[in-house]
Formats: C-alpha cells, sequence, structure tokens
C-alpha cells in the first residue's frame, strides 16, 4: 500500500470574511502572534510525516510564496546586526520542507482547488489541509487521519463535534455505525439547515484521500453556494468505496472568521510566557469596565 506523503494546501480563496485587510494580503498570512497561520498548517504536514506539499495559489497570493523563500538582503542585515535569534526565526520557514505552487485561476471553490493540483498528485493517496483550522494535539491532528487510513486503505475525513446551532455553517456527516473515533458514514451534506442536520460531527479542514477522488471532481459539477464543493465529490466518492470519518483528538481553532481568530490569538498569547501576566492584567481591567454596563 502507497503511503500518504503529499499534501495540498488551498490558499486560493478570497478571504472575504476579513476584507478589506484580505483585500491585498492572503488570509493566510494573518499572524496568530509572530507566525502566519499558514505557517502552522506546514508545520502539522510535516510533523506528520508529508514530504512534500504543493500550495494552491490565486491572484494577490505572492506574500505566501516569499514567506517560504529565503530573504537574502534582510537575513544579512540581521547577520551585520548579530540578530541571531530574528535570523533563526526568519530563515525557518524557507527551511522547512519542499513546498510546490499552482495557481487556480478562478476561484471556483475548494473542489476545484484540489483538482487544480491532481497532476502534483499522480496516482497516489494524498493529504488535504486548510488553512482556516488550527488544531493543537499531541498526535498531530492530521498524522491521526494517516493512522487511520494505514488501517483502513480508505479515504478518511477529520471530523469534530459543534454547537447543533451551528450545523449550518459546515460539511456534516450522517453516520451509520461507530468503531472507537472512526465512523462509517451515509451521507457528506453541505451546510444542512440547522433542523436537517444529521448530527453534529462536522467536517473540519483535514482529509486523507485515496486518488479516486479526481474521478470526481474531473467533473467540475457546481454545488451549494455556486461553487464547485468538494463535500459533493466525497459523497460521490463514498458510493463507490468506504470513506471513513475520524474524530480526532485535540483542540481545534477556527482562524477562518473573526471572532475565532481573536479567541485563537488571545489563547496562544496566553500560553506564551513573556506575554501572559499583562494580558491577564488587561484582560482582567475590561471585564470590570464592561461588568458596569
Ligand atoms: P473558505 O471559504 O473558508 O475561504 O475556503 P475563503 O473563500 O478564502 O474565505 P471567505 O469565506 O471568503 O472569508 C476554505 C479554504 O479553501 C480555499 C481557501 O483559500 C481556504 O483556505 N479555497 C476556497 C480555494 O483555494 N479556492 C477556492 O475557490 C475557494
Amino acid at each position: 500500500m502507497k503511503k500518504v506523503k503529499k499534501a495540498i494546501i488551498p490558499a486560493a480563496g478570497l478571504g472575504t470574511r476579513f476584507l478589506p485587510a484580505t483585500k491585498a494580503m492572503p488570509k493566510e498570512m494573518l499572524p496568530i502572534l509572530d507566525k502566519p497561520t499558514i505557517q502552522y498548517i506546514v508545520e502539522e504536514a510535516i510533523e506528520s510525516g508529508i514530504e512534500d506539499i504543493i500550495i494552491v495559489t490565486g491572484k494577490g497570493k505572492r506574500a505566501i510564496e516569499d514567506h517560504f523563500d529565503s530573504a537574502y538582503e534582510l537575513e544579512q542585515t540581521l547577520i551585520s546586526k548579530e540578530k541571531f535569534d530574528l535570523l533563526k526565526k526568519v530563515q525557518e520557514p524557507s527551511k522547512l520542507v519542499d513546498i510546490h505552487y499552482i495557481r487556480q485561476k478562478e476561484p471556483k471553490g475548494l473542489g476545484h482547488a484540489v483538482w487544480c493540483a491532481r497532476n502534483f498528485i499522480g496516482n497516489e493517496p494524498f493529504a488535504v489541509l486548510l488553512g482556516d483550522d488550527i488544531v493543537q494535539a499531541e498526535t498531530p491532528c492530521l498524522k491521526q487521519l494517516i493512522n487511520e487510513y494505514d488501517r483502513t486503505h480508505s479515504s478518511v475525513i477529520g471530523v469534530k463535534r459543534v454547537p447543533d446551532n451551528e450545523t449550518n455553517r459546515y460539511g456534516i456527516i450522517d453516520p451509520i455505525e461507530q468503531q472507537g473515533r472512526s465512523f462509517q458514514v451515509k451521507n457528506f451534506v453541505e451546510k444542512p439547515e440547522i433542523e436537517k442536520a444529521p448530527s453534529n460531527l462536522a467536517i473540519i479542514g483535514r482529509y486523507v484521500f485515496t486518488p479516486d477522488i479526481f474521478m470526481f471532481l474531473d467533473k467540475q459539477e457546481v454545488g451549494a453556494g455556486g461553487e464547485i464543493q468538494l463535500t459533493d465529490s466525497i459523497q460521490n466518492l463514498n458510493k463507490i468505496q468506504r470513506v471513513f470519518a475520524y474524530e480526532f483528538e485535540g483542540n481545534r481553532y477556527d482562524v477562518g472568521e473573526k471572532l475565532g481568530f481573536i479567541e485563537t490569538t488571545i489563547e496562544f498569547a496566553l500560553k506564551n510566557k513573556d506575554l501572559k501576566e499583562n494580558l491577564l492584567k488587561f484582560l482582567k481591567s475590561k471585564i470590570e469596565e464592561h461588568e458596569h454596563f
């Protein structure tokens, strides 16, 4: 059985929820503390054993390529000023792994973005990681899915329970059978109405696929929201071969929308020993201030 060694990171979306910040800057470059969100994703892929990454980019996304490239002038300046700690931080992203890029000419949807990387993947199993979710776990989230792929030899979709009133924001699974954290799935439904959601197990930005998913992505069928949806192809793939959902362990942070982004920033800052004390003081003062209203 072929091992999962390649990953696709789609990053060609318009990032409308963060406009105007994302007018000229990719949303994937928005930082949590001092690191762009996409670097957390690349690090998770590497820690999961991925050897080759392809990032699907689009218009206005050059900053992502620059971030994972070397920055000669900046590095020379830091060397001449003997700022070696900063030099290490600047060099780190370019040393992580081999990163390849492909352009999605139009943001036609997540399914289309994955399809754009088909020639890079060829006839191998592969992973997809979305930058909207950062997961912190003892065993990296993608590694948990790859372990499940190795066990089942089938595509595996990462899921997490979400509050019942938020099911309309996600792809939701309709599970038939559960074995530990692994589910056999009857249907994958994109953004169901809250009353019609078959469960509260939501698809969260981490996938492992057999290359057969491309048979369905090739058809380029347009689904919900006028976009070529990845969930529709997963649903079709599940009709010809088993697709499992895996409820991964770990904390998931939704950095693709404003409140989640702010919460993640606060949580990560509270884990940082240089920031924790002063941030807590600030937060306490804000709570007191707002309790008067
Ligand atoms: P999102 O819908 O969360 O990203 O897609 P978005 O469209 O950039 O953001 P909003 O909703 O307008 O704020 C999930 C992931 O899929 C990528 C996005 O870059 C994001 O990482 N994507 C989406 C593409 O690469 N191409 C697309 O056509 C759509």
